[in-house]
């Protein structure tokens, strides 16, 4: 089946999102590894980093809303919509999580529990970028042999 064209320009500018949005969580990573000599890092910064991420994410996931692309998705294939309906709920859960995260004073940062949290947050974010990311991938091969 063609992929319609909005969804093929929707999709690629999404995936390209995903890669930054990787960049992003890598940073958060790196800051919750334990601290080398030279390396910056420790729950201060990566509360810092998740407020970088508060923006961004809430941005991103307004934008995969507000352009439909989901929508467009089941329209191009209506096996698609339990997924597509499950994403982009998910995205509600996600930012409550992430809030929940931010909220820490310096003190809870400090704490195993705070940290282990952070990681099933970055977890559960990067799975659901990644099954996205499947989705559109399904989409856009839908492409193939379409006609310009
Ligand atoms: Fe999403
Ligand atoms: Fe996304």
């Amino acid at each position: 089946m063609a992929a319609l064209p909005t969804v093929v320009s929707s999709a690629r500018s999404v995936i390209h999102e995903h890669h930054e949005l990787r960049a992003l969580l890598g940073e958060v990573e790196a800051a919750l590894a334990p601290p080398g000599p030279q390396a910056t890092g420790g729950p201060d910064v990566v509360a810092a980093r998740l407020d970088v991420l508060r923006g961004r994410l809430a941005a991103h996931f307004g934008e995969e809303e507000k352009a439909g692309l989901f929508q467009q998705i089941v329209e191009q294939d209506p096996a698609e919509a339990p997924e597509c309906s499950r994403l982009v709920g998910e995205h509600v859960d996600l930012l409550h999580q992430l809030d929940d995260l931010r909220a820490a004073d310096p003190e809870a940062r400090r704490r195993p529990s705070w940290v282990s949290a952070v990681h099933r947050f970055l977890g559960a974010l990067s799975g659901h970028e990644s099954r996205e990311n499947e989705v559109l991938t399904r989409a856009l091969d839908g492409s193939a042999g379409a006609p310009d």
